[in-house]
């Protein structure tokens, strides 16, 4: 019997998990086909490695001892989706040659871990009549059509780790302590991380600001006899008056203007308006390292058994998901291109805001 050629790719920004996807996926498939009848194939740093055929035969000993480890043993590389179509100077045909290595590597399917633009070219490979499979990656929690995604709850964990911190700074200083969080379309990560660390001030893209609010509520806070105030502030943020405006409007007024981001602006306004010395702490791609989480590891390996259940039915063209707490798939095309907003009337917001939390709004 000729050995089953599972493919794996991880594309676009890393995330704690993708190596205990990788794992729980390939030891469900050896554990399934049985380990002499599955060679699986790493294709390396994401499409890039897709079009460009770097590719390789992986020896089953490289799935153990990854469980813990962060990043992604394959390497990845962000490959935008609006440009797979578009033949640019190189003259390569990026779908072309996508089909091509998939061909030359005698794949029988191809697993995609990653975020939206990850899923949108698995949708459209699966389109083009690959067996495609998706598994959703990222800490922004933003997929559509799943609860959650592996990478989140590390990420949640981190970032409340460094709010956590900057409160014994912050009330050694009496001063406001303003942290950006990871997240340029969806607020997840800083609402969740808000709540958890205890944050004053939470401002999320899908509430936008009303920066008088902030100031209002910061003052508030003072004049109760509160020291210090810890402000949590998504990366994509923007406020009311920006709402009005379409993002690359939004992006040209800033650069006009000279604004780095949102919270940069938002600390010199709140700095000026309650008069209380403000700092602003951006761990960025802190967010991104580090080992994953019990739950990430729980979640990544029940993902991955989900994903050789689907090579077992030979269902492809799906993207494994958690719906309503048990592990499911839905269709790619039924995702792909859709992202997952927090909603301002979900209980996470209500519970924030019935503890006082402002959203500025
Ligand atoms: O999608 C994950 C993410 O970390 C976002 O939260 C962030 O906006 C983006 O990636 C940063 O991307 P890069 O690592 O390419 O700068």
């Amino acid at each position: 019997m000729a050995k089953k050629r599972i493919g794996i790719l991880t594309s676009g920004g890393d995330c704690p998990g993708l190596n205990a996807t990788i794992r729980g996926v390939a030891k469900a498939c050896f554990e399934r086909f049985g380990s002499e009848n599955v060679q699986i194939v790493g294709i390396q740093n994401g499409y890039y490695g897709l079009i460009n055929n770097i590719a390789r035969d992986m020896d089953n000993s490289e799935f153990s001892g990854i469980l813990t480890q962060g990043g992604t043993i394959l390497g990845t590389k962000r490959q935008p989706f609006k440009m797979m179509s578009v033949i640019e100077e190189d003259n390569v045909d990026k779908v072309k040659a996508m089909k091509d290595t998939y061909k030359a590597q005698k794949l029988d399917c191809l697993l995609t871990l990653g975020g939206n633009g990850t899923h949108k070219t698995a949708n459209l490979l699966s389109e083009e009549g690959l067996n495609i499979i998706g598994l959703p990656k990222t800490i922004d929690n933003d997929i559509f059509g799943t609860d959650v995604t592996f990478g989140f709850h590390t990420a949640v964990d981190t970032a409340t780790d460094v709010i956590d911190r900057l409160h014994t700074t912050a009330a050694s200083h009496s001063r406001i302590l303003m942290v950006e969080i990871m997240g340029n379309k969806a607020g997840w990560l800083t609402l969740y991380s808000g709540i958890a660390g205890g944050a004053d001030v939470i401002i999320i893209p899908e509430i936008p600001y009303d920066t008088q609010k902030v100031i209002d509520s910061l003052s508030k806070r003072s004049a109760s006899g509160k020291t210090f105030s810890i402000v949590a502030v998504a990366e994509g943020a923007f406020d009311v008056e920006e709402a009005q405006l379409k993002k690359k409007e939004r992006a040209k007024r800033r650069l006009d203007a000279g604004i780095t981001t949102a919270t940069a602006r938002l600390a010199a306004q709140v700095q000026k308006g309650t008069g209380i010395e403000t700092r602003v702490c951006t761990p960025g791609h802190m967010l991104r390292g580090g080992s994953p989480s019990a739950y990430d590891r729980i979640l990544a390996t029940k993902f991955g058994v989900r994903a050789a259940d689907l090579i077992a039915k030979d269902k492809f063209g799906y993207s494994v998901a958690m719906i309503n707490g048990a592990i499911g798939e839905n269709k790619l095309k039924d995702v792909a291109g859709k992202t997952k907003f927090v909603d301002p009337e979900c209980s996470y917001v209500k519970t924030a805001k019935d503890i006082g939390v402002s959203f500025g709004d």
